[in-house]
């Protein structure tokens, strides 16, 4: 049982400056422009370039907008949750790392992975965290650096991915408004469709796992395409189901983005306005668990108190869900 109600109080968002368009990755790869555009939806890529700089950097940054826009001091922020893949280094959590920038020094914190659908899994665990009763501000990030991970001569990866990061402040709701449920599912069977094999405890790192490219993300687009869809559908109509909820109450869904050809069949699927879906994958490509606090920060000034927000997003593992919300403030 919920003691209080666990809300978003604030935005922060980060993405590089270097940009990686469809035209130079056309000098790279067999690609062109057209394919991308018309497979994927993707113009372009935001790339961490910054030698000594990596996913930490970027969720500090993101954070540290949001702390301010909502005046927050770092010292009473008590859990950070790091949403990411590519940690800065395999431990310390990169979590850690981001508290001691921010100067966030009472706080303790945890990487979690659940690839694309981690910021998802992270806001349900910082929502339920507060409802409980036992903190009263969380940091939840969603952080990811694909650029360290991907394999820049193989084409039906290079052209998907971006960097960036998103962070939201959880806080005790003021009002009824705030996280009302979510719908989460993982099923280990999906792995061998999408993965980074090296470098784990099965397959550490040498010689021959860089020689076979292991340190790089794998993926079979088709299956995971189709489980996307089905699975990002299920989870939407279960939420909508168990929250007596017509698709026409829907003020916003907030889906990941990895593919706009996924996000047009859940937008026809939902039976909704384009205008209510959040989209920027045009410009920053799939940023795995950066995508939906990018979206948030993208779209935050146009949020209004008790909008109603469906998020959704589906991801390596197979990880996969729904969250409902309702927002908290007047963004603008
Ligand atoms: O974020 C985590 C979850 N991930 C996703 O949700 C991604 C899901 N999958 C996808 O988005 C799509 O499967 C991709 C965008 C990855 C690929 O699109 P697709 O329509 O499934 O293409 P495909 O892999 O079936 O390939 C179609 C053709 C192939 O040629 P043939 O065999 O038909 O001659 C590929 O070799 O397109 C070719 N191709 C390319 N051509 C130009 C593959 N990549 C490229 C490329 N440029 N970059």
């Amino acid at each position: 049982m919920a003691i209080y109600k666990a809300a978003i109080s604030a935005v922060g968002g980060y993405v590089p400056e270097t940009k990686l368009t469809n035209f130079d990755l056309e000098k790279m790869v067999d690609t062109n422009n057209e394919w991308i555009i018309s497979r994927t939806g993707i113009k372009e890529r935001r790339i961490l370039k910054e030698p000594g700089k990596a996913s930490s950097f970027m969720a500090v940054n993101a954070a540290k907008e949001a702390l301010k826009k909502n005046g927050t001091d770092p010292l009473d922020i008590e859990v950070v949750i790091c949403a990411t893949v590519t940690p800065d280094m395999r431990f310390p959590d990169t979590a850690n790392t981001i508290a001691k920038e921010l100067g966030a020094t009472n706080a303790w914190g945890f990487d979690l992975g659940a690839a694309c659908s981690g910021f998802l899994f992270g806001l349900t665990t910082g929502c339920r965290f507060i409802e409980s009763g036992a903190y009263k501000k969380i940091l939840v990030i969603g952080v990811d650096m694909m650029s360290s991970i991907i394999d820049y001569e193989d084409r039906s990866t290079c052209i998907l991915f971006g960097d960036g990061a998103g962070c939201v402040l959880l806080e005790r709701s003021e009002d009824d408004n705030g996280f009302v449920d979510a719908d989460l599912h993982g099923d280990g069977n999906g792995a061998q469709y999408l993965n980074m094999r090296g470098g784990g405890s099965l397959l550490p790192t040498s010689a021959e796992t860089v020689k076979n490219k292991d340190h790089y993300v794998f993926q079979d687009g088709r299956p995971v395409f189709k489980a996307a869809v089905s699975g990002m559908k299920t989870a939407t109509n279960t939420i909508l189901d168990r929250n007596n909820m017509t698709k026409e109450e829907i003020d916003w869904v907030v889906p990941h983005q990895a593919n706009m050809r996924i996000i047009n069949t859940l937008t026809d699927f939902l039976e909704i306005p384009k205008e209510k879906v959040m989209v920027n994958i045009d410009r920053y490509g799939n940023t795995t668990a950066a995508t939906l606090p990018l979206c948030l920060w993208d779209y935050e000034k146009q949020l209004k108190k008790g909008d109603k927000l469906i998020f959704t997003a589906f991801g390596g593992g197979f990880t996969w869900g729904s969250i409902y919300l309702t927002w908290a403030y007047d963004s603008n």
